[in-house]
């Protein structure tokens, strides 16, 4: 259909590429002598579960204050995108946020939500057209830290607007995210844009009781990257031998997210095996906080001028849109 000219054979062999490649990431991060989990891999079926709870917890002040902020704007907001863009949405999830910029974007050229998470992308994909009938919804199940290709809408887009709410920016360490703002400078294409939702930096005590909840929901959420890997990934974790840890790291202006090993032990990926310590941790997420002026400089570092900046009355957190140098 929309897969081009690739024949299925030629398909299969990229995404036998795309395996390796990923999985030789995956031990190469346990190889480390500060291991390391992508945080993509929170992302199972459970995990996307897991995360839409986070987002309903009272402590996880990010989500309803980012929608609220997108409430409080969204005339502004809408003026700023325009008529006719096409919506590329980097890591949809349920697209809760996107909503609210749907039901106001009348003429859209086309939604694209962008998500790893492949049956939690199509459902919701399915839930937004049912919604939208009048909107050409193309869900593209890819990693978007990696090069990915962009579908073709039905209606020729005047301007391409990447969409990339919910601080996920915040998982990529500077430079990192220096190179994914490049990649979605080029995604946005000449006249394009940036909407990205930002959280800042704040007391101490609001971050980390937000990845400390008291219903332990972050917890089950960090612990199933184990399970995850247990079931899609060979590996052979004893899952009820980790403990979450979720600490704030003000000089770096970061939460650092770790499973820590209650026992000296071993695990395998396959047939690759890893030594832990009893005490030693597995890093699963950064979780950075900015100043409006830090992120600028990123921003800028990529190409991209902050043009616009919305938060809510306590500053906890800022919704930006940012325009091609
Ligand atoms: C989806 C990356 C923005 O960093 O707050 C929530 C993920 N991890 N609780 C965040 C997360 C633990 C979340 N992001």
């Amino acid at each position: 259909m929309r897969a081009g000219s690739f024949s299925e054979f030629a398909l299969r062999k990229i995404a036998m590429a795309t395996d390796t490649a990923e999985l030789a990431q995956l031990l190469d991060g346990l190889s480390k002598p500060q291991k390391r989990i992508s945080p993509k891999y929170f992302y199972d079926q459970r995990g996307s579960q897991l995360f839409e709870q986070i987002t309903q917890l009272p402590e996880y002040y990010l989500t309803n204050t980012e929608l609220g902020i997108m409430r409080d704007h969204i005339a502004e907001i809408v003026a700023c995108i325009g008529k006719q863009a096409s919506l590329i949405e980097f890591g949809s999830g349920s697209s809760l946020k996107t909503r609210i910029l749907l039901e106001q974007l009348s003429e859209l050229a086309a939604y694209v939500p962008v998500d790893i998470s492949s049956e939690h992308l199509h459902a919701s994909a399915a839930l937004i057209r049912d919604e939208f009938p009048q909107i050409d919804v193309l869900p593209v199940v890819a990693d978007f830290t990696q090069q990915f290709q962009l579908p073709t809408p039905m209606v020729m887009p005047l301007r391409n607007i990447v969409y990339f709410p919910g601080s996920t920016i915040g998982n990529f360490e500077h430079d990192e995210a220096i190179e994914l703002l490049r990649v979605m400078r080029h995604a946005s294409g000449e006249n394009g844009a940036l909407l990205i939702g930002v959280d800042l930096q704040k007391d101490p005590a609001i971050i980390e009781s937000a990845y400390n909840d008291s219903a332990g929901v972050t917890a089950k959420f960090n612990l199933n990257v184990l399970q995850h890997l247990n079931r899609d990934y060979g590996a052979n974790f004893d899952v009820s031998t980790f403990t979450h840890s979720a600490n704030y790291d003000q000089a770096e202006g970061r939460v650092v997210i770790e499973l820590i090993s209650r026992a000296n032990q071993m695990f395998a990926i396959g047939d690759t095996e890893f030594d832990i310590a009893s005490g030693e941790a597995i890093l699963t997420e950064y979780s950075h906080k900015y100043t409006l002026d830090g992120f600028a400089k990123m921003a800028k570092m990529a190409g991209f001028t902050v043009a616009k900046v919305w938060t809510d009355a306590a500053d906890l957190f800022s919704v930006q849109y940012c325009v091609r140098s």
